[in-house]
Formats: structure tokens, C-alpha cells, sequence
């Protein structure tokens, strides 16, 4: 069976397949300490196959030593960063076009 897939139980004792998934997750802040630990937690533990983009300013907070692991693993095939201020709009959007295209 695909791992995108979950079988799922339901309450009535039968079972079904959730065929509807997320393709990929832009992550704000990922480099410091919930988005890190978030980006560990979805490729470790959930069936989640899509791309994750990290977008962080790195401030003092953000520490891409978080995310070395990820990095070694994923980088260029399902983990991006890409540095930059939320609050740039058109980098955000542009973030977001390149997300569907990359689907
Ligand atoms: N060991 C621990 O238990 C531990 C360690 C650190 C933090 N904490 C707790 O975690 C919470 C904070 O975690 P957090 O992840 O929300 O904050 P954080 O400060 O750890 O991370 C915020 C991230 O957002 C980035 N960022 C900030 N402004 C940005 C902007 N305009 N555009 C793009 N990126 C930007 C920063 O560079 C940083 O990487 C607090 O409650 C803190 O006490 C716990």
C-alpha cells in the first residue's frame, strides 16, 4: 500500500482509506524551536510524503543546527529553506506559486 495512505478504523468497525492528503506544508519560523521540532515530527512520525518549505528570517532565535538531520536527509528533495521576513509579501507568494509547481 502506498505509505501516503492511512487505513483508518472507524466506529462502526469497518475501516477506509483517507485518500485525500496534504501535498506539501510551508513552515514559517522553522529554524527555531516549535518549527524545528514540527519539521522533525512530520518526517519521522506521520505518513506525510510531500515537500516541506522552511521559511525563516534566522534571527537570534533561528538555528539551522535544528535541522541538520533533515537537512542531510531531504534537502533539494523534500526539505527547502529559503531565508526571508514573513512580511515580505511578494517572497511569500512567490514561495507559494513554487510550492504548487513543485508538486
Ligand atoms: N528547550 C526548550 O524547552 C525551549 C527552547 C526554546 C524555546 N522554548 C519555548 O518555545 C517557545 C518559542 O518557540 P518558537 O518556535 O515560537 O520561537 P523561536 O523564537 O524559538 O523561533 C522563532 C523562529 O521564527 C523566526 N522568525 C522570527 N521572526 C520572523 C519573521 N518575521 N520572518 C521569518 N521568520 C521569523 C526566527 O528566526 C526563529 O527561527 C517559547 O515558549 C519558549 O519558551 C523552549
Amino acid at each position: 500500500m502506498d505509505s501516503c495512505l492511512r487505513r483508518n478504523d472507524n466506529k462502526h468497525g469497518g475501516s477506509f482509506i483517507v485518500i485525500r492528503r496534504l501535498e506539501n506544508i510551508l513552515v514559517t519560523g522553522g529554524a527555531g524551536f516549535i518549527g524545528s521540532n514540527f519539521i522533525h515530527y512530520v518526517f519521522k512520525n506521520t505518513p506525510f510524503c510531500g515537500k516541506i518549505i522552511n521559511v525563516d528570517k534566522l534571527t537570534y532565535a533561528g538555528n539551522l543546527e535544528n535541522l541538520v538531520e533533515i537537512e542531510n536527509k531531504y534537502k533539494g528533495k523534500r526539505y527547502f529553506f529559503e531565508k526571508a521576513d514573513i512580511g515580505n509579501f511578494d517572497k511569500i507568494k512567490r514561495y507559494l506559486k513554487n510550492m504548487i509547481l513543485i508538486q
